[in-house]
């Protein structure tokens, strides 16, 4: 069972085929946290995973844009572009972006096409907010924060999403661990 090939020019390509695994829900659901086991997890198996998260594309490609409707649009279409670079490489690329509105989703899903997997990680607002892991929603709440997802700009739940992850129920690795189960027939070329 090799876990990678040698190709004619002599680049090493992992066995595996690629696909773009959206992870989306509100800040604090858990994105990030279920994006890196997923990653660890796929490298103990051989495979090769990179993680796109919103909150590293705003620092750079993404730095112009901000949290209006518009400018959500334009910091997806720019992630899922670049998504869809990394997944035509054969490259697993988990993405982690709030993601709020459906249409947002539905470009995502039309850039990148057949391998594109949406997964919503579906917690309660108030569990977000009890979680806090940076302080936010406390922000938003004070009006310190403008347009903040859940508190004072929409959310819409998933009409489409291939599956929905409660973390507010299931630990952290029993959620990785079915997203890993979902996917892995579709990465998989190994004979
Ligand atoms: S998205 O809505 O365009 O998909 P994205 O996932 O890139 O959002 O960025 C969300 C991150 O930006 C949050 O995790 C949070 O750290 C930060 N952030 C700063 N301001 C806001 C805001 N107004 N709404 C939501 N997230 C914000």
């Amino acid at each position: 069972m090799p876990l990678q090939t040698t190709s004619k020019n002599g680049f090493v390509t992992p066995s595996q085929k690629g696909i773009v695994v959206w992870l989306f829900g509100l800040s604090g659901s858990g994105k990030t946290t279920i994006s890196t086991l997923l990653k660890e997890k796929l490298e103990e198996g051989g495979f090769f995973a990179i993680t796109l998260d919103g909150d590293v594309l705003r620092e750079g490609i993404n730095k112009d844009l901000g949290f209006s409707e518009a400018d959500r649009a334009e910091n997806i279409r720019r992630a899922a572009e670049i998504a869809k670079i990394m997944m035509m490489s054969n490259i697993i690329t988990i993405c982690s972006f709030i993601t709020p509105l459906e249409q947002y989703r539905a470009l995502a899903a039309q850039i990148i096409g057949e391998q594109y997997f949406e997964v919503f990680l579906d917690c309660p607002l108030a569990i977000c907010k009890e979680r806090d892991v940076k302080g936010l929603y406390k922000d938003a709440d004070q009006n310190l924060i403008s347009n903040f997802t859940g508190v004072s700009a929409r959310f819409e739940p998933a009409l489409n999403a291939n599956l929905i992850i409660r973390t507010n129920t299931e630990s952290p690795i029993q959620s990785r661990d079915k997203l890993f189960l979902e996917i892995i027939s579709k990465i998989n070329t190994r004979s």
